[in-house]
């Protein structure tokens, strides 16, 4: 078939997927081809236009090195991280939500003891409590907590000078017989994704500005369960209504506590005035593939 234009080139290509072996591969080809060619008609781009996507693209493929991925960067600051999270993590009612990972985590974190402090730089101090439970509020004992955030100046331990030579702000801890966790850190602060390549350029193109608001990421793991990736987003924080990864959601928004002499909720001793983050963890069963 010859003299293709703008009315059947899209019903072209699809019928060009007729050999197709994998039913999937040919699904997820027809309805890219589909959206794609949408999009292009509803948009009507110039040649030029055309050629700055073209150079959009190519440029986010070589700012990718061993360190940055810049395309999740992108899938992140388009919403469609969120989306994919969302698709996939149609949970149980009474688990914990999820959201994105994020590019700062790092496979199997320093090990630390319960109560262990966990951040050496500078910064208010923080201490962190919960439980990780079942869906019917039954203990986890030996979950694996990993947990990793910001500093007071909202930087990872990864971007510093001193890279990874140099963890810290980031743990793998062990929940106790009664699923209880708890550690002492320091209060993170929102900041903003890396936006020194194409994504960024594209934020400032949206009138959109590259700031997540304070958070504490997690990733627990019990035998049988879901792994759960999510945040603890602090309270107040001004970026709450704007995260730019659109991956707040209200069930994960915790206040910080200023700590009165005592002992916190879960009966461990701190000294006054030090910020409490208190959250309880639910996780979904693992499904039962067929
Ligand atoms: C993070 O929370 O660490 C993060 C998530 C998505 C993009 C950039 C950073
Ligand atoms: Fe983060």
């Amino acid at each position: 078939m010859r003299n293709f234009d703008e009315n059947n080139i899209t019903t072209a290509v699809i019928d060009r997927l007729a050999e197709c072996t994998s039913p999937r591969a040919r699904q997820i080809s027809e309805s890219l081809v589909r959206h794609l060619h949408d999009f292009v008609r509803d948009v009507e781009p110039t040649q030029e236009e055309w050629g700055e996507a073209i150079g959009f693209l190519t440029g986010v493929g070589k700012m990718c090195s061993d360190t940055r991925q810049e395309f999740i960067l992108l899938s992140d600051a388009l919403g469609v991280s969120m989306l994919v999270d969302a698709i996939n993590h149609r949970l149980a009612k009474h688990a914990t939500e999820t959201t994105v990972l994020g590019p700062f985590y790092v496979e199997n974190p320093p090990e630390y003891a319960l109560g262990d402090l966990i951040d050496t730089r500078p910064g208010p101090a923080l201490f962190c409590e919960g439980k990780v439970t079942d869906v019917d509020g039954k203990p986890l004992a030996g979950a694996i907590v990993d947990t990793w955030h910001s500093d007071a100046e909202g930087f990872y331990d990864v971007q510093a000078e001193a890279g990874l030579k140099s963890l810290t702000g980031r743990a793998r801890l062990r929940t106790d017989a009664e699923g209880r966790f708890w550690f002492r850190s320091i209060v993170p602060k929102f900041y903003p994704i890396p936006h020194d390549g194409p994504v960024g350029k594209m934020l400032e193109a949206q009138g959109r500005h590259p700031y997540r608001p304070a958070h504490v990421h997690f990733m627990i793991s019990a035998p049988g369960y879901e792994k759960l990736i999510t945040h603890v987003f602090l309270d107040g924080d001004p970026y709450l209504d704007s995260d730019v990864v659109f991956g707040v959601k209200d069930s994960l928004v915790k206040p910080l506590v200023a700590q009165q002499p005592g002992t916190t909720p879960a009966g461990h001793a701190v000294d006054a005035g030090t910020s409490l983050l208190h959250y309880d963890f639910a996780l979904a069963r693992e499904a039962i593939s067929s």
